[in-house]
C-alpha cells in the first residue's frame, strides 16, 4: 500500500494512531526547554496532532510552523495550539519551500519508506538557514518491517546524515517516554555549508 495521503488520512479517521504520544516527547521538550531564543523560525514536519507546536506555543515560542499531507491533524492542532492559520502548512513535505532556523524530528522519518531517506536528508539541508539544526528522535530498532514505523541504527544514520551535517549529537536517548525506553537516538545536526 502505498504511503500516501490518502493512507495517512484514514489512519487519523479510523484513529489508528499508535504513534501519537498525546503530549510532547520527553527529549524533544527538554530540548527545547534549554532553548533561550523564543523568535526562532521553526519547522514541524510530519506533525501530526503536533503536540510539540503546542508545548512550544504555551512555552512562549513566536515562530512555529507545522507541516503535514493529511488534513486531519491539522485541524486538530489548529485548535489545540492556536497557531495561526498561516502557520499550517498541508503540504507534502518533498514540495515545501522555507528557510528555517531549526527544524524539530519526532516520528516523522520513519513514517517515511526507506527508499525517500537520502531525500529527506538533502531536503531538511536544503529547508534550514546556514548554522541551522535539525534535533530530535529517530528509531533504534533494525529495519525489518514492511510498515512504518521503519527503524535504522546508529551507523546507517551516521553515513546518511554526515555529507550534509556535523553530527553534534547522535546517541541513544536516556529521557524516552516508557514505552519508547531504549528505542530512540537524539540527534542534533548541524547544517554543513
Ligand atoms: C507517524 S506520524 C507522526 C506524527 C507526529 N509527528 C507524532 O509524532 O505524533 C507521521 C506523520 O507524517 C505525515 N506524513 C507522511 N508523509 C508525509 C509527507 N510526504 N509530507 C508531509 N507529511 C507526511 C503523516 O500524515 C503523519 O501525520
Amino acid at each position: 500500500m502505498p504511503l500516501n495521503k490518502q493512507y495517512w488520512e484514514d489512519r487519523y479517521k479510523n484513529n489508528s494512531t499508535g504513534w501519537d504520544l498525546g503530549i510532547i516527547s520527553t527529549p524533544i521538550k527538554e530540548y527545547v526547554n534549554q532553548l533561550e531564543n523564543k523568535n526562532s523560525k521553526i519547522l514541524i514536519p510530519g506533525a501530526g496532532n503536533a503536540h510539540e507546536a503546542t508545548y512550544l506555543v504555551k512555552n512562549g515560542f513566536k515562530n512555529i510552523f507545522i507541516l503535514d499531507i493529511a488534513l486531519s491533524p491539522l485541524k486538530f492542532a489548529k485548535q489545540r495550539s492556536k497557531l495561526p492559520e498561516e502557520h499550517l502548512i498541508q503540504q507534502d513535505f518533498f514540495d515545501h519551500k522555507g528557510s528555517y532556523d531549526l527544524i524539530i524530528e519526532q516520528t516523522f522519518f520513519c513514517a517515511l519508506e526507506p527508499r525517500f531517506r537520502e531525500s529527506y536528508v538533502k531536503k531538511i539541508h536544503m529547508l534550514l538557514r546556514d548554522q541551522g539544526c535539525l534535533i530530535g528522535v529517530l528509531f533504534n530498532f533494525e529495519n525489518n518491517l514492511s510498515s512504518p514505523p521503519f527503524g535504522g541504527s546508529i551507523n546507517e544514520y551516521l553515513n546518511l546524515f554526515e555529507p550534509y551535517f556535523e553530527i553534534v549529537t547522535m546517541e541513544p536517548c536516556n529521557n524516552s517516554v516508557i514505552e519508547r525506553q531504549g528505542k530512540e537516538i537524539f540527534i542534533k545536526l548541524k547544517k554543513k555549508k
